[in-house]
């Protein structure tokens, strides 16, 4: 008789199937990633710094950036002792700046509560800002081999699949069955490996879009597989629960062509980035000029909208362009504002403004006068 599914072919197997981390590490030895700059070597600080940047990032985005950081700041001291202003400019362009902010100040609590040192103890290290439970369990298990569970969204993937959670994995009754699955199939041993193992099972095989269960090494026992739910799970997140905000991004010109930009308040989107003044859910521009900066009459052109993905909402910036033919007292250079020239030296950016600026750059520099929208 030949096997008609999975469970027909354990059913006739002789050889019991081995456990999940068994079958992972093994598919790790040869098809896992062993060349990534933090594993070599794999410090605790260097773990933590690139756990972080892997919040949200993807590993080829990460890798130089954390090649920079690790040369400007090869330790907890190096980056606790410099100006949040250089680790952000380090950080422009990765996104989520509230994770360089947290870094600096965590590296400083370092300093003053662990002797200089990334804490070993997992609940010193959730103590510290912007370390969630999966991130602290990652920089443990890395750098120390310690036993902790992780739930980054790659692993919520291959685990909500390999069990089949009919949930979608925001809810917390999913978190908590995804919690308690990721802990059950731990290793005793290998901690790091395994660790990996299972990001990059998540990363390159067990992907959204494209799984390749094929070549899975635990797809025998995948009850997603065995149901043909593969493509159906995670279950998605409902669209209602993304809102859509509104921004304006006034584009204030001079007559030199230079545009404006404030310094961001260190709380809410892009905390403590350089950004053009913005106006958030639909105030009215021309009373915001006028009360903050005393402009009168000027003429303003709607750009093309960008719209922008944070996790929990997603940003419709509309950008106003704005011509000034005088300066007011109250823009001229100060703390927190700037005048900068588009194609000059320009400090840390959030990324869809900095896309911006590159389509202004381009539509001034050829024939075509408006940017097109990213
Ligand atoms: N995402 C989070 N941590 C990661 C790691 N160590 N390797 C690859 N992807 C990751």
């Amino acid at each position: 008789m030949t096997p008609q599914s999975s469970d027909d072919a354990r059913a006739m197997s002789p050889v019991p199937l081995a456990p999940f981390a068994e079958r992972l590490l093994v598919w790790f030895a040869s098809h896992g990633r062993h060349d990534l700059p933090w594993q070599q070597p794999r410090t605790a600080y260097r773990v933590w710094i690139s756990e972080v940047m892997l919040q949200q990032t993807q590993v080829k985005t990460v890798v130089p950036y954390f090649e920079r950081f690790m040369q400007r700041f090869p330790d907890p001291a190096s980056l606790a002792a410099a100006p949040l202003d250089e680790v952000l400019s380090l950080w422009a362009g990765l996104g989520y700046y509230a994770r360089a902010r947290n870094l600096h100040k965590a590296a400083q609590q370092m300093q003053a509560q662990h002797g200089g040192d990334v804490p070993r103890d997992f609940e010193a290290l959730l103590a510290l800002p912007g370390l969630g439970r999966s991130t602290a369990g990652a920089i443990l298990a890395q750098a120390h081999g310690a036993r902790h569970a992780i739930l980054d969204g790659n692993v919520k993937r291959v685990l909500a699949r390999h069990a089949a959670i009919e949930l979608w994995p925001g809810l917390p009754a999913a978190s908590k069955q995804l919690w308690a699955i990721s802990e059950r199939l731990l290793p005793t041993t290998r901690l790091a490996d395994y660790t990996q193992a299972i990001m990059d099972l998540g990363a390159n095989l067990c992907t959204q879009r494209a799984p390749a269960c094929t070549r899975c090494p635990v797809s025998a026992d995948c009850e997603a597989l065995r149901t043909q739910r593969v493509a159906q799970l995670p279950v998605a997140r409902p669209a209602r629960l993304r809102p859509l905000r509104l921004a304006s991004a006034l584009l204030v010109a001079n007559q030199q062509g230079e545009i404006l930009l404030e310094r961001r308040p260190p709380s809410g989107i892009w905390g403590g980035l350089w950004c053009p003044p913005l106006l958030e859910d639909g105030a009215d521009a021309a009373a915001l000029l006028a009360d903050r900066y005393g402009l009168g009459q000027h003429s303003a052109t709607p750009l093309p909208r960008l719209r922008h993905a944070f996790t929990h909402f997603e940003l419709d910036l509309l950008p106003l362009r704005i011509e000034l033919q005088s300066i007011p007292e109250a823009l001229r250079e100060g703390g927190a504002q700037r005048w900068v020239k588009l194609d000059g030296p320009l400090p840390a950016l959030p990324a869809p403004i900095s896309k911006l600026f590159q389509q202004l750059l381009q539509s001034t520099q050829s024939s075509c006068p408006e940017p097109s929208i990213a």
